[in-house]
């Protein structure tokens, strides 16, 4: 039973219209060059309209593979054929996708990242929108209108380009998922920072809050003379203290969130010749998948090209980032994605 009539799984009409226009979304991308707004993670910003950052990048990764599989699932029955009919090599390109967005919508956010920017609603309706469209695509092609049978995988030589595309896919992985963890492993370090910062900052704060307190009753209680002032001079002053003790707490909340936001140099791996190698990996890891299918799934490099044509420019846009935060000096002869070119 169809869940969306020819939407999920989609008529093969609305698989081709999706997979033909989703390889024109790099023109949707050229918004980035001409616009420095991204309210994400360095670049976030103050907003009602943010989503905290964890819950944002789980709700907006986590459909883009549940489609794709429940695609893959319910496609080969509308089209006659059994679930069991589809050849391993579907299979295997439907595990590294699961994997990947297992990975980066589940135990990328909710558990191993200690903290995120918040995402606002744009970005994040942006990043929906691509999932949805990126899995309609791959689901179609892997669940029955493209190859269905070891016949159609040899005529693709993937005897000889599946193995080498899965050393690829992996090796980009792996790049991904460790520069991912030594940007945690700075963040965790801050945190701790943090913690004791804060822990350190609350005991001053909670101190001066008590002196405030003690410091008004003292005054009223032990100057007898005061208390013959009128009425009207006792509500100023309480205002007075109301104000100030709502001014610390202003303050106590605005040093919170600026020591929330720690960010370091990173300086592992990559990262000494590039500020954004988990982009780069990444972006090796989907040109594995598509080399996997011998260069002929079409879906897969509408993939890799539309991850490349909006994350390429925030790579540019974190480097100017890094350059106005640390300094030139700092960010030394670094590239933002491709060592020793851009
Ligand atoms: N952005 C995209 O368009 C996109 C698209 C597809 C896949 N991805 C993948 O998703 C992953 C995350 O991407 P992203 O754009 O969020 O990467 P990012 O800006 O480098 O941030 C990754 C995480 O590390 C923290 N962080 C970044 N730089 C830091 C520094 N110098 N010091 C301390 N903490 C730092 C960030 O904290 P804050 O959140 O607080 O900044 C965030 O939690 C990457 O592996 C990427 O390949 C991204």
């Amino acid at each position: 039973m169809p869940v969306l009539e020819n939407w999920l799984p989609p008529s093969r009409e609305n698989w081709e219209l999706v997979s033909y226009l989703w390889r024109f979304f790099p023109l949707v991308t050229t918004i980035q060059w001409l616009v420095d707004f991204y309210p994400q993670g360095k670049t976030s910003i103050t907003s009602s309209l943010n989503i905290p950052g964890k819950i944002a990048w789980a709700t907006m990764e986590a459909p883009g593979f549940m489609i794709l599989v429940y695609i893959v699932y319910t496609l080969p029955a509308r089209l006659g054929m059994g679930v069991t009919s589809l050849p391993l090599a579907n299979w295997i390109m439907v595990l590294l996708f699961v994997i990947h967005y297992i990975y980066r919508a589940l135990l990328a956010p909710l558990v191993f990242n200690p903290t995120m920017s918040p995402i606002h609603v744009l970005v994040w309706a942006a990043a929906l929108v691509f999932q949805i469209c990126n899995a309609l695509s791959i689901g179609g092609w892997l669940g029955g209108y493209g190859p269905v049978s070891d016949a159609d995988w040899t005529a693709m030589r993937y005897g000889y380009w599946m193995p080498l595309g899965l050393v690829v896919w992996a090796v980009g992985f792996a790049g991904n998922v460790f520069h991912d963890e030594h940007l945690r492993q700075i963040r965790r370090g801050a945190s701790g920072a943090v913690k004791n910062e804060r822990s350190e900052f609350d005991k001053a704060g909670g101190q001066r809050e008590s002196d405030g307190r003690n410091g008004s009753q003292t005054t009223t209680e032990d100057k007898p003379e005061e208390k013959v002032q009128g009425e009207s001079q006792r509500t100023e002053e309480l205002e007075t203290s109301v104000k100030n003790e709502k001014n610390e707490k202003n303050e106590r909340s605005e040093k919170r969130k600026k020591v929330d936001k720690v960010y370091v140099m990173p300086h592992s791996g990559l990262f000494r010749v590039i500020l954004y190698p988990h982009y780069l990996c990444e972006w090796i890891e989907w040109t594995g998948y598509w080399m996997m299918t011998g260069f002929t799934c079409v879906p897969a490099r509408s993939f890799l090209l539309n991850e490349i044509s909006t994350m390429f420019p925030r790579a540019l846009q974190g480097k100017r980032w890094y350059v106005e935060r640390f300094g030139r000096e700092k960010v030394g002869a670094r590239r933002a994605v491709i060592p020793g070119v851009v």
